[in-house]
């Protein structure tokens, strides 16, 4: 039994099948395998350069490590939950290869400071992964605003015809709210590439270790500082997955949007049917299902990161074998955000813009309304004055089923005598778009600008 369990020369009897199942991790923690060793090598490295472990031991590990590498990704490996984790599988694998060398790898270091290594060397790549994937969304909403920037939709507050924006300008919107995920990304990176090997345990170690060098060969930007924080804290892991969260919630409101959009009551656009499916039972449907799971998916992402937050809440320092419970809602966060960000790049690239739609439901909405008003300002008016002169316009049209661009003249200077001929400029939604030409206003001369402003940004 002693050579099944590291710790076993103490214990007087075998751990139960039930606590083994309960408490190991190798059913997940496997996937951290190839960061595992990455970071074992860079230990043993610097443990020879500090004079530890001699240099046909390095030669050793490096031959072994890259054998075992190469049966993980022949997917060769057998993991074994005897052995608990993937840390004690990959050093057990070693040592059956190299015998003494593999017991000596784990020389002045701990599975404390080793899981928090892989999980941030992990984190980091997948980190880098995530932000080239917000990019290329990113640009497959640029494409669609380019093609747009001139098409007129209705803009809504409280979900009611608000005023004519541009369909292009509304996909800038979240190509905005994109951005910034992809610059708490970037942020957050900078904290999860500290490196907390080293801490061992919890308080360091005896031997004449230089994490220096260790960091330097996994291109750490900094080194944790304080051994019983480096060990214990997964705020980074938190901080990743809030930043997750963001980007979830951003899609989602966008997913929100499609689904309504999609619908024969909106019809502005169409979704391509490969990412619709049917009804078993009602033979018309074409259900959204691709955007209404990632509504549904962000729901899970907020619930990993309540999970981690409650995970760290009683934990008193250092390390806790609750920790080890950070790993499968991280993981889950992670595929959930690339396999989304994957399918909704092209989900958007096979959106159908329906410009007549949204152009008949601008003028249901009298979206021109604040347009009226602000003629009649610059004519010299008080803008509350003709606010109410326009709201009385409004209920007339409304009472004659016609749009305030459908009224003649005459009727429109019964409401103001400074009404002129050149009212029915502004009255157009084309004409209210136009109008917009500002930094960050709808006109599509803007909405260019700021294709060619994201594009530049995403090129570099
Ligand atoms: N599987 C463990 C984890 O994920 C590795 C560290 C275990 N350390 C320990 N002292 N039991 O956190």
């Amino acid at each position: 039994m002693s050579q099944d369990k590291t710790w076993s020369g103490r214990f007087n009897e075998p751990v139960s099948e039930l606590v083994k199942k309960y408490t190991g991790s190798i059913d997940f923690d496997q996937r951290l395998a190839k960061w595992d060793i990455q970071g074992s090598l860079a230990h043993a490295q610097m443990l020879t350069q500090a004079g530890v472990l001699s240099s046909e031991d390095l030669a050793a590990i490096r031959q072994g490590m890259t054998e075992i590498l190469a049966e993980i990704e022949a997917g060769k490996i057998e993991w074994s939950l005897d052995l608990e984790d993937v840390h004690m599988n990959i050093e057990r694998r070693l040592t059956d290869k190299i015998g003494d060398a593999g017991k000596r790898l784990h020389t002045g270091r701990s599975r404390n400071d080793q899981v928090a290594t892989d999980i941030r060397l992990w984190l980091r790549d997948q980190i880098s992964d995530i932000q080239n994937l917000i990019q290329n969304l990113q640009s497959a909403l640029v494409e669609l605003a380019e093609k747009n920037a001139a098409v007129v939709m209705p803009g809504f507050t409280h979900l009611q015809v608000a005023q004519p924006v541009s369909f292009g300008h509304h996909m800038l919107a979240y190509v905005e709210m994109l951005g910034r995920d992809f610059e708490r990304m970037a942020d957050c990176r900078k904290r999860v590439n500290r490196m907390p090997l080293g801490a061992a345990a919890l308080a360091g170690t005896t031997y004449p270790i230089q994490r220096e060098i260790t960091a330097e060969l996994l291109g750490f930007e900094q080194i944790c500082q304080n051994s019983l924080d480096a060990v214990s804290d997964r705020d980074f892991a938190i901080e990743f997955t809030a930043a997750a969260g963001l980007l979830m919630i951003h899609l989602s409101r966008l997913s929100e949007e499609l689904i309504l959009w999609m619908s024969p009551r909106f019809g502005f656009i169409d979704i391509a049917d490969r990412f619709c499916t049917g009804s078993s039972i009602m033979p018309q449907k074409k259900n959204p299902d691709v955007p209404e799971l990632v509504r549904g998916k962000a729901g899970r992402v907020i619930g990993h990161l309540s999970g981690l937050l409650l995970l760290m809440k009683s934990q008193p320092l250092a390390y806790n074998k609750d920790n080890q419970e950070d790993k499968e809602p991280l993981f889950d966060t992670v595929d959930t955000l690339i396999d989304t960000l994957r399918i909704y790049a092209d989900m958007m690239r096979g959106v159908t813009v329906k410009p007549e739609n949204m152009r008949a439901a601008v003028m249901q909405g009298f979206a021109t309304a604040t347009d009226l008003a602000d003629y009649l300002v610059k004519k010299g008016i008080p803008f509350r004055d003709s606010h109410e002169v326009v709201a009385q316009a409004v209920r007339h049209a409304e009472q004659h089923g016609v749009d305030l661009s459908d009224l003649p003249l005459d009727v429109l200077q019964g409401f103001s005598s400074l009404v002129a001929e050149d009212v029915y400029e502004v009255l157009t939604p084309e004409g209210s778009l136009n109008a917009r030409n500002h930094l960050g206003g709808t006109a599509p001369e803007q909405v260019l600008k700021q294709v060619a402003r994201w594009k530049a940004l995403l090129a570099q």
